[in-house]
């Protein structure tokens, strides 16, 4: 399950900071949620199914008492979303409760022991064995019984558990998922993310794996394998307000308008006044940086399209060999390592589970690792050998789009950093590129500023049921991710083909009802291009065309146009993506979709 879990003991009103911190995590699932408090000794539960609005028009018919509460957001994995099924669980006696982010891999044959010995299970969650067996081992201390439990578990979980035996605490276990502490002043929280913490505290604790930690109101000890671990308190930099939706409709229309300030932060603070890319958590790392001949990158999703861009980036100006991989392959493939290769791992929350895993992976085949991770403290950012953050905030919305941007971008200036590194690159070059990164901020800005023509184009095609789009060179990826930005949030079929493809087969989906979308910046296959939609004209499709400022030569070929500003052709996807952010967004908002929390989705995918 990729859930969002939180927890809170102290004097405030449990209701609220546990809703409010479900309802900053809803991103991660939002298909049920519950809590659950022990006032005087006994425990309760509310659940629901649906979005989080559910769950708080319910207990506005109770008074919710209590100093020590837990609740989650469920992303369903084992049975259907309905209130049975929602967390947190009870076990048998009904005197545990636990929320679980993840999946116990044993949960039948644990299942099956435990109803041989009487226990009744309410739920088909494999979640619901962990407060059955934490129940079975409540002779002692709630925290003796979650460690004997935890053991016998298989998968990968993050739980926070609270007893009617410890009615004063929150015992926790991290074991594959992310948990986070939130140190508070007579008050403690915990957290699958900092997002869910930022109104209450900006210092937080990360749990490793296998480390449990018991917070009462006072305190927090974690503990490891039974010993006592002290660990760092890391100050959180991340304002509040950044992850509010300030006057935008939803999160990723708000996100969309930050790409402009995103790409300036960045540009802040990676170039110098001497006009040289640095990046202050790798230089420790230059050694093997220096020494690198082949590039592995892994990543998902948007982020394995940014990639893919990069891929194109670091092989024409680094010279470096570079491989792009899908994570979820490229860990169950026989990865080769030779000396001097390093592996790459790109991810906006530094969580995702089959990229994670082939970090750890890499790793143990003795590859040295780094990530551009926009999560600080993430996993990723700690079990790498060196991380460059994307710097793109808070991202909420689930369809991932200023830190496409931002990954574009930091991309782009490692290619620099590595060229001259490596001496692939003349200054000369390198000078000019930086220029050309300095300009986005302003381009970006004049994309936005036409984002009413996107929208009339969007509410034309918003009843096609199928789009396809096409794209060349280091605007193919770009032709990949805006088919995926328009599929995750509108629910409409389209998919991304190099445009020198299409003659290979996906030319037969072309006739006049079929929309597609071509990404035809100047570049040195702009004629290709140009050819490729004269094929498709010629099977009457209709073009949707994102071109160049003042390419009038194009204009006979489209139904209908998106102007970009003229710019080298290298960087032309850190822009031609922003139409198409905002088309896929417009068609969601004429669909009526849930474009914050599309269907079926989770922000942070914590499983496999
Ligand atoms: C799509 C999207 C996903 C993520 C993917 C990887 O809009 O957001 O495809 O890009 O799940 O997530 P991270 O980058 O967090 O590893």
């Amino acid at each position: 399950m990729m859930c969002g879990i939180v927890g809170y003991t102290g004097p405030r009103g449990m209701e609220t900071i546990l809703l409010v911190g479900l309802e900053r995590l809803s991103y991660r699932g939002y298909d049920s949620s519950g809590i659950a408090t022990i006032y005087n000794g006994e425990l309760s539960t509310w659940k629901k199914p649906g979005k989080i609005r559910e769950l708080e028009a319910t207990l506005k018919n109770f008074t919710i008492k209590g100093h020590v509460g837990i609740g989650h957001t469920r992303w369903a994995t084992h049975g259907e979303p309905n209130e049975l099924n929602a967390h947190p669980h009870l076990g048998n006696e009904g005197k545990v409760a636990a929320v679980h982010n993840g999946i116990i891999e044993n949960y039948t044959h644990i299942k099956q022991k435990l109803s041989e010995k009487g226990h009744i299970f309410r739920s088909v969650s494999d979640s619901e064995v962990i407060p059955h067996l934490i129940e079975t081992y409540l002779n002692g201390s709630l925290e003796s019984a979650v460690e004997k439990t935890v053991k016998e578990l298989e998968g990968s979980f993050a739980i926070a558990v609270i007893s009617e035996s410890d009615p004063d605490k929150i015992v926790v276990y991290r074991k594959g998922s992310p948990l986070i502490i939130g140190v508070g002043k007579g008050e403690n929280f915990i957290s699958s993310d900092v997002n869910a913490l930022m109104p209450h505290t900006k210092e937080v604790i990360y749990l490793d794996d296998d480390e449990m930690a018991i917070i009462s109101k006072e305190n927090v000890i974690i503990k490891k394998s039974g010993n006592i671990v002290q660990k760092k308190v890391n100050h959180i930099s991340w304002d509040a307000a950044q992850a509010e939706k300030s006057g935008y409709d939803h999160y990723m229309l708000k996100e969309i308008h930050e790409q402009a300030t995103v790409s300036r932060q960045i540009i802040a603070k990676s170039i110098s006044k001497q006009n040289k890319v640095g990046f202050k958590h790798v230089e420790s790392s230059m050694t093997y940086l220096e020494k690198v001949n082949r590039f592995i990158i892994q990543a998902c999703g948007t982020s394995w399209h940014s990639g893919l861009v990069g891929k194109y980036w670091l092989e024409q100006y680094a010279r470096i060999p570079t491989e792009v991989d899908i994570s979820s392959e490229f860990r169950y493939r026989h990865m080769i390592s030779r000396e001097n290769e390093i592996i790459i791992a790109l991810s906006q929350s530094g969580e995702t589970a089959d990229t994670l895993a082939c970090i750890r992976e890499a790793k143990s085949k003795f590859f040295n690792v780094l990530s551009f991770v926009n999560s600080k403290g993430s996993t990723m950012d700690r079990e790498s050998d060196g991380v460059i953050y994307t710097h793109s905030g808070p991202e909420i919305g689930v369809a991932s789009t200023k830190n496409y941007i931002a990954q574009l971008i930091s991309l782009y200036l490692f290619t620099i950093f590595i060229g001259r590194l490596k001496g692939t690159l003349s200054e000369e070059k390198a000078d000019k590129m930086i220029q050309s990164v300095k300009k986005i901020p302003e381009y970006i800005d004049s994309i936005l500023g036409n984002t009413d023509a996107i929208k009339t184009i969007a509410d034309k095609y918003y009843l096609s049921r199928e789009f396809v789009f096409i794209g060349r060179g280091v605007n193919y990826p770009t032709a990949l991710e805006g088919a995926l930005k328009l599929k995750e949030i509108s629910y409409i079929h389209a998919t991304g083909y190099p445009a020198g493809e299409l003659k290979h087969g996906p030319i037969a989906l072309i006739d006049a009802k079929l929309p597609v979308v071509c990404i035809a910046p100047q570049s040195d296959t702009y004629n290709k291009m140009i050819a490729n939609i004269e094929e498709v004209k010629a099977r009457k499709g209709k073009t949707i065309i994102i071109a160049t400022e003042g390419d009038t030569q194009i204009q006979s070929l489209a139904d209908d146009i998106i102007y970009i500003p003229s710019f080298c052709h290298d960087l032309t996807p850190i822009l031609s993506v922003i139409p198409l952010q905002l088309f896929a967004y417009y068609i969601a908002i004429k669909l009526d979709c849930d474009v914050d929390q599309p269907r079926n989705l989770a922000k942070s995918v914590t499983v496999e």
